[in-house]
């Protein structure tokens, strides 16, 4: 079967009609990008109107059970002190320059272990269930953390749809390789394309989302529009962004950070306030909004969703498996 046939399912096959219509109602509300991107991709109209401080709110979304109890990190905190090495490596070069990403249209290429290979639309990504907000404490691997409310559906949903075969026990995910819109991709500080991967466990767990916004907005471009993985019990650079494939494989799939330093970034990257990173302490951290003087706060195992996810890692050695 062609990698490239592209799947269209009607969206009222897979989701009742009063969500079927509510996505529709987002969809719509997202006009100016879903135009924008039409238009680019009949060459009529490139996005460039689009800049990192374009705002769009997302309309139609289900409110949180998560996190309540948590203070978010302001909005210009999260999309100002980023990591998107694709744009540079400073924290301020992602706002800076991510404006040239052009997000629509966009494609995930869903491959490797499923019964059939797929092109899913990011229309089609927003039918498989509907948004919902998400406020997770997030953890950077290099000591600093911020409260994010994202919206985003659940990656089980889209594995699901995806029909994986009884070999597939990893996920691979690999973001866009640009380098035209990706200036930082002409300097190899990493293997392009950015990759990582999660188990099959892992990927399938309901706290695991598929971003596409924050703070009840469309994802910002420097935060990995159009769609990025979040994974809130693990370092932050296992939430890759702008993501173009999902392989299904049978081996462990080996992420970019492991390539570039496997005795520093392992598979796991589970937040472990007691397994230090070979040239740095774990224990704490440094929430962004607390201000340059605050006292640094205890990191939680598990980032503090061990209740949550724990089971999943009992009997393994967290030191060996990092
Ligand atoms: N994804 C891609 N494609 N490229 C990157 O450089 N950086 C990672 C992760 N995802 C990165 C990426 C790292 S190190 C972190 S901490 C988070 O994105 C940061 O996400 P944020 O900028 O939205 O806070």
């Amino acid at each position: 079967m062609s990698r490239n046939r592209i799947d269209k399912i009607p969206a009222t096959e897979i989701t009742p009609k009063s969500v079927h219509d509510d996505r529709r109602d987002f969809i719509r509300k997202l006009g100016v990008g879903l135009i924008g991107g039409i238009a680019a991709s009949s060459g009529l109209f490139q996005d460039a109107s689009a800049t990192s401080s374009d705002r769009q709110k997302i309309t139609s979304y289900r409110k949180s059970s998560y996190g309540h109890e948590e203070t978010t990190t302001p909005y210009e905190d999260i999309t100002s002190y980023n990591n998107f090495y694709e744009f540079g490596t400073s924290k301020s070069d992602p706002a800076a320059s991510a404006s040239r990403l052009i997000t629509m249209p966009w494609t995930i290429s869903i491959e490797g272990q499923v019964r059939k290979p797929k092109i899913l639309g990011f229309d089609d990504l927003l039918r498989l269930a509907p948004l919902e907000e998400r406020i997770y404490r997030m953890r950077c691997v290099e000591g600093w953390s911020m409260v994010i409310p994202w919206i985003g559906l659940p990656l089980a949903d889209l594995i699901k749809w995806a029909e994986p075969t009884g070999n597939a026990k990893f996920v691979e995910f690999v973001s866009l390789d640009n380098p035209a819109m990706m200036p930082g991709q002409n300097l190899h500080v990493l293997d392009w394309p950015y990759t990582e991967g999660l188990r099959m466990d892992e990927a399938m767990h309901p706290l695991t989302i598929l971003a596409v916004g924050l703070y009840g907005e469309v994802l910002p471009k420097q935060n990995g529009a159009p769609v990025r993985l979040v994974v809130p019990w693990k370092y932050g650079f296992k939430g890759i962004k702008s993501i173009v494939k999902i392989r299904f494989t049978e081996h462990m799939p080996v992420s970019s950070w492991m390539k570039a330093n496997p005795r520093e970034y392992g598979f796991y990257s589970n937040v472990n306030p007691s397994v230090d990173h070979p040239r740095w302490s774990q224990a704490t951290e440094r929430r962004i909004g607390d201000g340059l003087f605050a006292k640094r706060r205890k990191t939680m195992l598990f980032n503090g969703y061990a209740e949550q996810v724990g089971q999943m890692y009992s009997g393994m050695d967290m030191r060996k498996y990092f």
